[in-house]
């Protein structure tokens, strides 16, 4: 892409020149420009841009239409929507961004880029690093609640979703300037703290159980003995998720389930003044409209829960922490327990209504691990996956795998354990992160650690490759960047050019929907026809879209609650060469 026989003229741009936000961004700002003149008296009509099909172009305006309901019959001069089309294609602001311009159904403005202003521009992000290029989000500060595992136990398969999926969340907010709170909210505080080992007295002695959760009571209400009795517990627990943390390369702050505990008299007693507690059948509960269940946030034996500490710890970050955004990612299993979380604090007036509004909390959750029976992921000998033997696997693998390649001779035993390091926990965590985190997944050694499929080990190869191109043709990138200008012939580069240049873009969809793999998937999310979108929501009724790629016969979801379109799926349509369900 970048060849110094093809260098035409030593670049002018301004070494000053801003950032100025994505190309959705910038063509919104000439298509807004355009709107103003078009439909004068429309004032609160938004840009409505979106990633078209190639063969039309690389982004179409989508306003017409919506404006002709709006306007038909108010005696405007238009005659239909593809007249207004027209006029918001005559009346876009001339552009170095733009090559060409087309009206295509009902109205339907596309534009194509102008190459040059694409090769511009990348090299405008090649020059200033691809840190001047990230998103820009609303938000200032967020707290990530993940991994999270609990005290006594050993961390599995489950955590390492949490682990995975919640670090790269931070990473994608981080990399778009956002705060991150990096929050391990460790059960460290209900009865497994203490009752694991006796898990089965627990179960079969009445008497043994009623004396645990005296112990948690006697716990939480800070008595000597026990309190050291938990804080030894809790610290062999911790060296062991440390571990795994430094393997992964994962940073997290523990603020436990135990810290939030001084603090949740006080915001029960908020709520109670609120008028929102309420006794029943011994225990303190929240009634939550729609739910089966009630909110139980103090228990019938007087002690706090799972419930009373989450609600105190969404109060601390909002009024201690002064995070906008809340995000917590466990598994799909404990959305009721957010939802009524999350409701309770609407309607204590500490999150707004709605959830387009900030301060916002989402709750990120994750499909199961599979085995290879198509079962929850088990190992023959024990229950549950721990996770520490899984990277001990994969590491091991890699290594044989590099051992079989004669790089035992070539490299010292350090290198060797660094590559398989990086490409065994790499391929464990790409094939996490692939997959839209909903579904479930299975787990294969093999799949993962394929150096041909859509795995880490292939991108690493390909990254390796890409390294090996530059280094074989002698030339100087630093020094290209400062002489050299970009040029894009071939097709193929103009669409790497224009795929690079939608970087940030891409970033930001993957944010706003906190879903890792759009980063992976964006070229194609991209190409959502926010027609064919609009049209499904309106069949939707006022339900939240969800778009599902036909990808063979493997479907991912886009969207929290799924379930109950399930039944839906038959109806389809086909935009352009993906199929959209809702
Ligand atoms: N410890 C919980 C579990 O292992 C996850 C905690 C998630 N965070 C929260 N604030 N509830 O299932």
């Amino acid at each position: 892409l970048f060849s110094a026989t093809r260098v035409q003229a030593v670049s002018t741009m301004a070494a000053d020149e801003e950032v100025v936000g994505t190309v959705k961004d910038q063509l919104a700002k000439l298509f807004e420009e355009s709107l103003r003149v078009t439909v004068p008296d429309q004032t609160d009509t938004d840009p409505l841009i979106a990633a078209c099909n190639p063969r039309f172009g690389d982004y179409q305006c989508n306003n017409a239409m919506s404006l002709w309901t709006k306007i038909k019959g108010t005696g405007s001069a238009f005659t239909g929507p593809q007249p207004v089309g027209q006029a918001i294609m005559t009346n876009l602001p001339r552009s170095e961004m733009i090559e060409s311009c087309s009206i295509a159904g009902p109205g339907f403005v596309n534009v194509k880029l102008s190459r040059q202003w694409i090769a511009k521009s990348i090299q405008k992000m090649l020059i200033k690093g691809i840190e001047t290029w990230s998103p820009k989000l609303r938000v200032k500060r967020a707290v990530v609640d993940f991994s999270s595992p609990n005290i006594a136990k050993e961390m599995h398969v489950g955590h390492l979703r949490s682990t995975i999926i919640g670090d790269t969340l931070a990473r994608m907010l981080e990399f778009s300037n956002v705060e991150v709170l990096r929050r391990n909210h460790v059960g460290d505080w209900g009865t497994q703290a203490f009752y694991k080992a006796s898990k089965q007295r627990f179960d079969s002695d009445p008497g043994f159980k009623e004396r645990a959760q005296q112990a948690v009571v006697s716990l939480q209400g800070g008595k000597e003995k026990y309190r050291k009795a938990w804080s030894q517990i809790c610290e062999i627990s911790r060296k062991g998720y440390e571990k795994v943390y430094q393997r992964l390369g994962i940073v997290l702050e523990e603020k436990g389930e135990s810290f939030y505990n001084p603090y949740i008299p006080g915001v029960l007693e908020e709520l109670g003044k609120k008028g929102l507690i309420e006794e029943s059948e011994g225990a303190r509960v929240i009634f939550i409209e729609g739910k089966k269940y009630p909110f139980i946030v103090v228990k019938s034996d007087g002690g706090f829960n799972y419930a009373s500490t989450d609600l105190t710890a969404l109060w601390y970050r909002l009024n201690e922490e002064k995070a906008e955004w809340m995000i917590y990612v466990t598994d799909v299993g404990q959305r009721e327990h957010f939802e009524m979380l999350f409701t309770a604090a609407k309607r204590a007036g500490w999150l707004p209504p709605g959830d387009n509004s900030y301060p916002k909390a989402n709750h990120v959750g994750f499909g199961l691990v599979l085995g290879e029976d198509g079962k929850r992921f088990r190992t023959r000998s024990t229950e549950v996956v721990k996770l520490v033997d899984l990277l001990d696997e994969a590491k091991s693998r890699c290594k044989a795998a590099l051992v079989e390649r004669g790089k035992a001779e070539e490299w010292t035993e350090e290198e060797l354990e660094q590559t398989a390091e990086a490409v065994g926990y790499g391929a464990v965590k790409y094939a996490d992160l692939k997959n839209n985190r909903l579904t479930n997944y299975t787990f294969n050694f093999d799949q993962m650690l394929n150096d041909q499929g859509n795995t880490a080990v292939y991108l690493l190869y390909a990254h390796a490759r890409i390294c090996s191109i530059i280094r074989k043709s002698g030339k100087d990138v630093e020094e290209l960047k400062k002489t050299g200008a970009l040029v894009l012939e071939h097709p193929n580069e103009r669409a790497l050019g224009l795929h690079l240049l939608q970087f940030a873009e891409i970033v930001e969809e993957a944010c706003t929907n906190l879903l890792p793999n759009v980063l992976l998937w964006g070229q194609r999310r991209r190409q959502a026809d926010s027609c064919c979108v609009k049209r499904l929501q309106r069949s939707c009724g006022n339900a939240s879209i969800y778009l599902v790629f036909g990808q063979s016969t493997r479907y991912d979801i886009l969207g929290e609650d799924s379930s109950h379109l399930q039944k839906d799926f038959d109806n389809y349509v086909w935009a352009h060469d993906y199929r959209y369900y809702a």
